[in-house]
């Protein structure tokens, strides 16, 4: 009997939580569950004997990983895996998932709802704009950009996008625009929604320069990554650029400095909504256990991110 740790620093609906129970016991296996931790000291007590994890942004660290002596796979529910450290865990023979796709309606929707709260100048009773006929940028074109370009339709938009991994023509396929560069993304749109991963080449690169390029009254919504902002770039521009407005998800590590120095233009979260709702941690901590039950039963690897 393999012994399954749900560990969620933010739980999984109660209901999600009750469906990953039912994958792990029907497969004979049994299910622990660690939520809101808070500190990593009982993370590290919690995976000493587990044989898989199911995580969201948890930490999944080389200490985790040396103390998870029994560990064969980690599956991160959801899109990003940025938290986990790939290296060592293939170092240590354990297996990394995430669940691609699972969450990604949910955080499409919670783009658009900033964006009306954005446009609609936070509900503060003043005149705004709508979104109908403005031009979105959608920069990177995954399950959340493509997510977020069936939303757009819906609302009358102009959407463009630029993936530097994507074919034009899947794009386009799509009836969105692609253009050639991120330069050109922000230069055309008057709002850009960022869908980009944290990795080495993207960690930064929102910056002064890029997000200067908008046209004035130009909006940026981020359900992507914090790390991805250059952030101190992000407030000079704001400083020399009244007309800007950004919303996030991720709290910026600077956003004491973000919300006194931009009342009424910016927004973040108190902590990362996107994936926060039932369907999608229903649909991601599933397909979590079933990833986990066809590895450890039929060694299927499908889903492997450290290949
Ligand atoms: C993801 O990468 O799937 C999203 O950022 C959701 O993250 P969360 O599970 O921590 O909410």
């Amino acid at each position: 009997m393999a012994k399954i740790l749900v560990a969620t620093d933010k739980p999984f609906a109660a209901i999600a939580v009750k469906g990953i129970r039912e994958v792990v016991e029907s497969a004979g296996d049994e299910l622990v569950l660690l939520e809101k931790y808070g500190e990593k000291a009982k993370l590290l007590d919690a995976v000493k004997d587990v044989d898989a994890i199911i995580i969201r942004s948890d930490i999944i660290d080389a200490e985790v990983l040396d103390a998870a002596k029994q560990l064969k796979i980690v599956v991160r529910a959801g899109a990003g895996y940025d938290n986990v450290d790939l290296a060592t865990a293939t170092a240590h023979n354990v297996c990394v998932m995430n669940t691609p796709g699972q969450n990604s309606n949910a955080v499409a929707e919670l783009a658009f709802g900033m964006m009306v709260m954005a446009v609609r100048n936070f509900y503060n009773g003043t005149s705004g704009t709508e979104l109908k006929g403005k031009k979105l940028g959608i920069h990177a074109y995954g399950n959340v950009g493509r997510n977020v370009a069936r939303i757009a339709k819906g609302f009358g938009m102009e959407i463009y996008a630029f993936d530097a991994f994507c074919p034009a023509s899947a794009i386009e396929a799509d009836g969105v625009k692609p253009v050639a560069s991120q330069e050109e993304l922000y230069a055309t749109c008057d709002v850009v929604s960022l869908h980009i991963p944290a990795t080495a080449e993207t960690k930064n690169s929102i910056d002064y320069e890029l997000v200067g390029k908008m046209p004035k009254g130009g909006l940026l919504v981020n359900t992507a990554r914090k790390e991805v902002i250059n952030e101190a770039g992000l407030i000079k521009l704001m400083e020399e650029r009244a007309d800007l407005k950004y919303v996030t998800d991720i709290m910026p590590a600077a956003n004491e400095e973000f919300a006194a120095k931009f009342a009424g233009r910016y927004f973040s979260t108190p902590k990362k909504m996107g994936a926060q709702t039932a369907e999608a941690n229903i649909n991601a901590g599933i397909a979590a256990a079933k990833q986990i039950e066809g590895f450890l039963k039929e060694g299927c690897e499908k889903f492997r991110v450290n290949k």
